[in-house]
């Protein structure tokens, strides 16, 4: 059976593809077979996946009315991990006024009729609705990474919201897996004390918490995740708790 992350946010900025790109890394790394699902516009994910290929089909087919699974072609990034890349397409989609609720339902009938991978992780974007919606009506499970800063809550909120209105009309099975604290600092007090108001405001924050890190830019800059480079470039701490913060996503759709 195929599991369905979906990495999502109200929120821009908050680490939404980074997660997304470990999950996947992660995963792969761990021999289960998984495709990344690129659903953003901006296509920062497609950036950093995607080979050389000589053809391939971009995540804008799954919005076809006529999409049919023999049609997916996607880009091998490296060993056990594919990549259906964002391209113009998208934008397009994103930019369609009025109902929704069409697009919406392809997107979740496509994702869903994929076979032969054990998980497919889809990275959202923050501002076209067609595209968060439907990463998230085809989920299994969605993740959130979230900043400690008051416009990071705020947007947590809304998302929690958001999460319990495509339970009621779109997708029931849809598990919170949780959100992960990102670029923690723990010198900052008022880190410390928006941590204590998510308690307070009981958002489901995951165990791992991950820290404001370099090498995770660094690894960026290297298209890798953050757990391999070259020697002495690895740092070991932000390696363990980005890999623990995967294992605890993987765990919540009982991967
Ligand atoms: N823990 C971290 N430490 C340092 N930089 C980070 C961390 N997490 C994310 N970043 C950086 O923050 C920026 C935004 O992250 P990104 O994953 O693109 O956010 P989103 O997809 O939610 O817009 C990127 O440059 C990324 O490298
Ligand atoms: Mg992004």
């Amino acid at each position: 059976m195929t599991r369905i992350i979906a990495c999502a946010n109200l929120k821009g900025g908050e680490g939404k593809t980074t997660l997304a790109r470990h999950v996947a890394y992660h995963a792969a790394s761990r021999g289960r077979k998984t495709l990344a699902v690129d659903l953003d516009p901006q296509a920062n994910l497609t950036d950093s996946l995607l080979t050389e290929a000589e053809e391939f089909t971009s995540s804008a087919a799954l919005f076809d009315a006529a999409f049919s699974i023999e049609q997916v072609r996607p880009v091998e990034s490296e060993k056990n991990l594919w990549l259906l890349p964002a391209d113009a397409r998208l934008d397009a989609l994103a930019d369609i006024p009025g109902d929704r609720s069409t697009l919406v339902k392809r997107v979740r009938a496509s994702l869903r009729a994929i076979a032969g991978f054990d998980l497919i992780v889809v990275d959202t974007p923050t501002n076209a609705p067609v595209c968060y919606l439907g990463g998230l009506a085809a989920a299994d499970g969605v993740v959130s990474p979230v900043q400690m800063d008051a416009y990071g809550i705020a947007g947590a909120v809304r998302l929690t919201q958001a999460i319990q209105r495509v339970r009621a009309h779109t997708n029931p099975r849809l598990v919170h897996i949780g959100f992960a604290v990102n670029r923690f600092n723990s010198r900052a007090a008022s880190h410390g004390d928006l941590l204590a108001q998510c308690r307070a405001k009981r958002l489901r924050l995951l165990d791992s918490v991950l820290h404001e890190r370099v090498a995770v830019q660094d690894a960026l800059g290297r298209r890798m995740p953050v757990w391999r480079g070259p020697r002495g470039r690895v740092n070991a701490r932000a390696a363990r708790e980005m890999r623990a913060l995967c294992t605890e996503v993987l765990a919540g759709v009982d991967l």
